[in-house]
């Protein structure tokens, strides 16, 4: 049977990105070709794209879409056909071309409300265009995640729509983003009060996109097994977990893989130099070539380098890197960072170059090629989250043989094997994992880092069984295939 999914995401690399959401949206719809299912994809056409893709051919440039009774939007359509599978953009420019995708770093855009739940309607009207019905739409965090309710919606007020049979899955990339907004946003978008209860998507007398998802999908993936048990929890559910809780019969998580075409230190030609797992003296250059860029003076190449590449925002444990630099910076060492975030952390680490500038280099911005230049150039790669649902640097370090030193939570758990002891490491460790959420028991494990760092036998093994890892997409792909299956029957 040929099963045709619609995948709605917000962000897909290589059009736009600002997390592993768009690493995800990029590399899935491919794999998912190859196990023999037809993905299409919907996404904003952000004003961006249309300036730096050649290639992309019109669909309809206008289309008329009936929000509610007295108020219509219009938008266009137009389409890429990258590695397989046709990428479609929604293009409205007073929603989306605007320099950032959803705010800036003084918060998200006032309008985000109507611009997601603009989109969340167009689904339907894009899919009737294309005549394109599809078996399952597959929608991707809060942008998206009204969807799920307009289609009930649409299936209970028309018994002959043309989606009677489409089901939805609604897969949760990170739950503190719920998409919470004034009530007044459901006559705006034409959604009926009747929603708006407590078995609806009323969230304490606000509405929440988010909860929209979890209660009206027909089945809820997230991004690991473990943040599927997490997100059940008061402490990770960020108010959702007893909304979970009564799906959780429909609740499972697969884990991410990444793009090996992408993320692959054979191939990549944005580092200095390639390398694989039978030489990576590569490695060794590329290590060089980020030091000599970032540092002047005498710089010694036999010092281990640790490197993060994060968005800056309270998920990724910022502030233990906060109370703890001072005592990092006191070992022979490099530090450096490359993220773009929250004004708050940007603050609190420019103050910390200031101070240890010599040694500890931050990059605050966006950048694809450095980045590709830390995970190759590092030795080890920092990601303290407070919560991960599945996380991708430490896949990509992983691969690029840059030991992970991590939270043990979420899809950090799934995929690092933690060493303590030597031992650890003849069974197949591959990184450092430390349990609480707390500065001294993250700086031990930093401590450990660097006292096996020195040992490059060892050290060397621990790269050995990092880069042996798979985590293609392959796997995960046909995970989601089995549940779409499964819905289809
Ligand atoms: P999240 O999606 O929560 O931000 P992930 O680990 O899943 O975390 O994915 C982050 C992705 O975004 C990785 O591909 C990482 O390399 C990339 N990334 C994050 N910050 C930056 C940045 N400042 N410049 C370039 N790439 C970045
Ligand atoms: C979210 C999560 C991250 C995950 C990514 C892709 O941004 O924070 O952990 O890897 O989505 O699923």
């Amino acid at each position: 049977m040929n099963i045709k999914v619609a995948i709605c995401v917000s962000e897909a690399v290589p059009f736009a990105k600002t997390g592993g959401l768009a690493d995800v949206a990029g590399a899935l719809p491919a794999a998912l070709k190859k196990t023999g299912i037809t993905p299409v994809v919907l996404m904003p056409g952000y004003g961006h794209i249309f300036e730096r893709f050649k290639g992309i051919e019109k669909v309809n440039e206008r289309i008329s879409l009936s929000m509610n009774r007295e108020y219509t939007e219009e938008f266009g359509l137009y389409r890429i056909f990258h590695r397989g599978v046709y990428f479609y953009f929604v293009k409205n420019d007073k929603f989306f071309a605007r320099d950032n995708l959803y705010g800036t770093s003084l918060g998200d855009y006032s309008d985000n409300d109507i611009r997601f739940g603009f989109f969340a309607r167009a689904v339907f009207k894009v899919l009737e265009e294309l005549d394109y019905i599809p078996h399952i739409i597959h929608l991707h965090d809060y942008h998206f995640a009204l969807s799920a309710l307009l289609l009930k919606d649409i299936k209970s007020r028309k018994e002959q729509s043309a989606f009677r049979r489409t089901k939805t899955v609604f897969t949760i990339h990170n739950i503190a983003y719920q998409g919470i907004y004034e009530r007044d946003i459901l006559s705006t978008l034409g959604i009926d009060n009747n929603y708006f209860n407590i078995d609806g998507l009323e969230f304490y007398g606000k509405v929440n996109y988010m909860k929209a998802g979890i209660v009206y999908s027909d089945k809820i993936t997230t991004v690991s097994p473990t943040y599927a048990r997490e997100i059940l929890t008061p402490g990770y559910g960020y108010g959702l977990d007893s909304v979970l809780k009564a799906r959780e019969d429909d609740l499972s998580g697969i884990i991410n893989g990444i793009d090996y075409q992408v993320w692959n230190p054979e191939r990549d030609c944005q580092i200095a130099a390639n390398y694989s797992m039978d030489d990576f003296s590569g490695k060794r250059k590329c290590k060089r070539h980020l030091l000599s860029k970032l540092f002047d003076g005498n710089i010694d190449f036999q010092s281990p380098v640790i490197g993060m590449v994060s968005r800056l925002s309270y998920q990724k444990g910022l502030d233990l890197i906060a109370e703890t630099i001072d005592l990092i910076m006191e070992n022979d060492l490099y530090l450096i960072i490359l993220g773009t975030g929250d004004e708050q952390y940007q603050k609190i680490l420019m103050h910390q170059e200031k101070k240890h500038g010599k040694r500890f280099s931050l990059t605050l911005g966006y950048s694809d090629k450095m980045s590709h230049e830390i995970y190759a150039g590092a030795d080890i790669f920092i990601m303290p989250s407070r919560y991960e649902p599945c996380g991708l640097g430490q896949l990509i370090s992983l691969k690029y043989g840059t030991v992970p030193l991590t939270r043990n939570t979420g899809g950090l758990s799934d995929t690092i094997v933690n060493i303590d002891t030597e031992e650890d490491i003849e069974k197949g460790g591959t990184g450092f994992l430390f349990k609480e959420y707390d500065s001294l028991e993250f700086y031990r494990k930093v401590k450990k880092a660097l006292e096996l760092f020195s040992n490059k036998k060892l050290w060397e093994k621990i790269i050995l069984n990092g880069m042996s890892q798979d985590f293609s997409w392959e796997y995960s792909a046909n995970e989601y295939k089995r549940l779409y299956e499964n819905m289809i029957g």
